[in-house]
C-alpha cells in the first residue's frame, strides 16, 4: 500500500481542554458520592504492551477524577477492562471474566461496569455486550481513550448505559496523565495502528491504519520518564520499523532510536515489534552503535515456509529473513533473537510446517512466543479451507514446543560462566527470598540479593541454567 506524506494528525487542544473540564465535573461528582474516602477503581489488562500502554494512560485521567486503584475487584466501584482480540482464547476469557461480575454487581448495585480494547472495537462484540450482559455500563473502543471522561460523565449524570465504539480517522492524542505502576520499567508508544493486513490478524481491524507519534512528542516523554527514573524504556508499536513513514518529520525508526540513544541517563531501550518487512539493514547497524540499545531483536517471522508466508500476506520470504537474521548476528555477535510463530495457518501442511521447524533449527531463538491459528472475524484467514483438524495442529505445536525446548536450554547451558548486567525486576513468584530480572537478551534470571535492588541494574554471573531458566550469583 503507498501512503503519501501527510501529517500527523492531533486531537485537538479544544477537544482535550473539554475533556479535562469533564474531568473536573467528576471529581465533583465523586466527592459528593463518595464523601468518605476516595472511590476505588479496579483496572484490568488484557493482552499487549500497547493495551498496557493505553491502561495507562486511561488510569491517569481516572487517577486526576479521584479514583484511587485496588487489586480487589469486589471492592472496587469502577471496574474496567481493556480487552485484546488478537485469538479466540482471548476472547473467551473476557467474556467468561465479565459473566463473573454480574453476582459482584448484584451485591453492589452502584457499581460501574466498563469494557474497552480492541475485542469493543469489533462489532458483533460490542452488540454481543448490549444483548447479553446488561448490568456492563460502559463501552469503548481503541479511538475513544481520550473521551473517557466525557463517556464516563454521561454514564455517571444519566445512569444510561454509554457505548462508543465508532471508528475515527485515528487521531493521536498527545499530553494525557499517565498513572504507572512502576517508574523504572516503561512503555512509550511511539506509533499507533498497523497498515499490513496480514491475513491472519484482526489488529489493523481494530486499531486503525498506522500513525506516527511526532518525534518531538516521543522525545519529551523520553526525557520526563528518564527524569522520573526509568532504567528501562521500550518503544511501541505495531510495526515501529515503519515509524514515521506517513509523516512529514523525516525521521525514521533508526534516526529516532539514535536520538533516544543521546539522552544523558543510565536507561536501556527496547522496542516491540519489528516487521521482518520493513527490518533495514540501516536499523540493525543503528542497533550495533546505540550503546543503550538493549541487544535484543523481537522479529516474528510466523512460517518458515514461503507458500504460507504468501498466504499470509507477511511480505517477505524466508530467505529474506535468514538474511536479517545472519546480518544482524555479523554486526552484534551478542544479539538474542526472539519471535512469533503461527502453527496450523488455514491450508498449512506437515511438509510446509517443517520448514518452520528448519527455520528454527537454523536461527536458534532465545524464546519463541508461539500460537495455535485463530480465525478472527473480517479476516481474510477465516474464510480459506483449513482442512487440518485442531487436534493434529495441537500435535504440531507440541512437536515445535520440543524442538524450542532443547534449543533454549542448550543456548542456557552455554551461558553459565558469563556475567550480564541485569535490571532487578522484583522477587520471584515463589516468594523465597530471590530476586529476578532480565539480561540485555530478555532473558528472565533468578538470585539473591536485597529487595532495595529492584530497579537497579547489578550484574549476575550464571551459576546454573535448568532448561531455560538461568539462576546466577550477583558480582560485587
Ligand atoms: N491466530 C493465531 N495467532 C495470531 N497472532 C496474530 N493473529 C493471530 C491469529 N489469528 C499472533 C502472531 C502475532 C502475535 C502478536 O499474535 O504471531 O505476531
Ligand atoms: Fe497484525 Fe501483521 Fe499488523 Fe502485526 S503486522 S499487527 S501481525 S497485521
Amino acid at each position: 500500500m503507498s501512503v503519501s506524506a501527510e501529517k500527523i494528525s492531533v486531537v485537538s487542544p479544544e477537544e482535550m481542554r473539554i475533556q479535562r473540564e469533564y474531568i473536573e465535573k467528576i471529581k465533583t461528582i465523586l466527592s459528593v458520592r463518595y464523601p468518605e474516602s476516595s472511590p476505588k477503581a479496579y483496572v484490568h489488562t488484557y493482552g499487549c504492551q500497547g493495551n498496557v500502554a493505553d491502561s495507562e494512560r486511561i488510569k491517569g485521567q481516572l487517577f486526576e477524577m479521584g479514583y484511587v486503584f485496588t487489586e480487589n475487584r469486589e471492592e472496587a466501584d469502577f471496574v474496567l477492562f481493556n480487552t485484546c482480540a488478537i485469538r479466540e482464547h482471548a476472547e473467551d476469557r473476557v467474556f467468561g471474566n465479565v459473566g463473573a461480575l454480574k453476582p459482584i454487581k448484584n451485591l453492589k448495585k452502584d457499581m460501574i461496569i466498563a469494557l474497552c480494547g480492541c475485542m469493543m472495537q469489533q462489532k458483533h462484540v460490542s452488540e454481543r455486550i448490549k444483548r447479553s450482559y446488561p448490568y456492563v455500563n460502559l463501552v469503548f473502543g481503541t479511538f475513544a481513550i481520550h473521551r473517557v471522561p466525557e463517556l464516563l460523565y454521561k454514564v455517571l449524570r444519566g445512569g444510561k448505559r454509554v457505548f462508543e465504539t465508532e471508528e475515527t480517522k485515528g487521531e493521536i492524542a498527545e499530553g494525557l496523565p499517565v498513572y504507572r505502576d512502576r517508574e523504572f520499567k516503561t512503555w512509550l508508544p511511539i506509533m499507533y495502528g498497523c497498515n499490513n493486513f496480514c491475513s491472519y490478524c484482526v489488529v489493523p481491524y481494530v486499531r486503525g491504519r498506522e500513525r506516527s507519534r511526532a518525534p518531538e512528542e516521543v522525545i519529551k516523554e523520553a526525557k520526563e520518564l528518564i527524569s522520573l527514573g526509568a532504567k528501562e524504556i521500550t518503544l511501541l508499536g505495531q510495526n515501529v520499523n515503519s515509524y514515521g513513514k506517513n509523516s512529514l518529520s523525516g525521521v525514521n525508526f533508526p534516526k529516532l532510536l539514535e536520538m533516544i540513544n543521546e539522552l544523558p541517563g543510565n536507561f536501556k531501550i527496547r522496542f516491540m515489534t519489528s516487521h521482518p518487512k520493513d527490518c533495514t539493514k540501516e536499523l540493525l547497524d543503528t542497533m550495533a552503535r546505540c550503546e543503550k540499545v538493549a541487544r535484543h531483536l523481537h522479529l516474528p517471522f510466523q512460517s518458515g515456509n514461503n507458500r504460507v508466508l504468501k498466504e499470509m500476506n507477511r511480505g517477505y520470504s524466508r530467505e529474506k529473513y535468514l538474511e536479517l537474521i545472519v546480518y544482524a548476528k555479523k554486526v552484534m555477535p551478542d544479539i538474542s533473537i526472539t519471535s512469533d510463530i503461527i502453527v496450523g495457518f488455514p491450508g498449512e501442511t506437515y511438509e510446509e510446517f517443517k520448514d518452520t521447524l528448519s527455520l528454527i533449527e537454523e536461527v536458534r531463538f532465545t524464546s519463541l512466543f508461539t500460537f495455535i491459528f485463530s480465525p478472527r472475524e473480517g479476516t481474510k484467514a477465516k474464510n480459506m479451507p483449513d482442512p487440518v483438524p485442531y487436534s493434529e495442529k495441537s500435535k504440531w505445536f507440541s512437536e515445535l514446543l520440543k524442538v524450542q525446548e532443547r534449543i533454549a536450554a542448550e543456548r542456557c547451558k552455554g551461558m553459565v560462566g558469563k556475567t550480564f548486567e541485569v535490571l532487578v525486576e522484583g522477587t520471584t513468584k515463589e516468594n523465597d527470598g530471590r530476586l529476578t530480572g532480565r539480561t540485555d537478551g530478555s532473558i528472565n534470571i533468578d538470585f539473591e540479593g536485597d529487595e532495595s535492588l529492584i530497579g537497579e541494574y547489578v550484574r549476575v554471573k550464571v551459576t546454573n541454567a535448568l532448561n531455560w531458566i538461568l539462576s546466577g550469583e550477583i558480582q560485587k
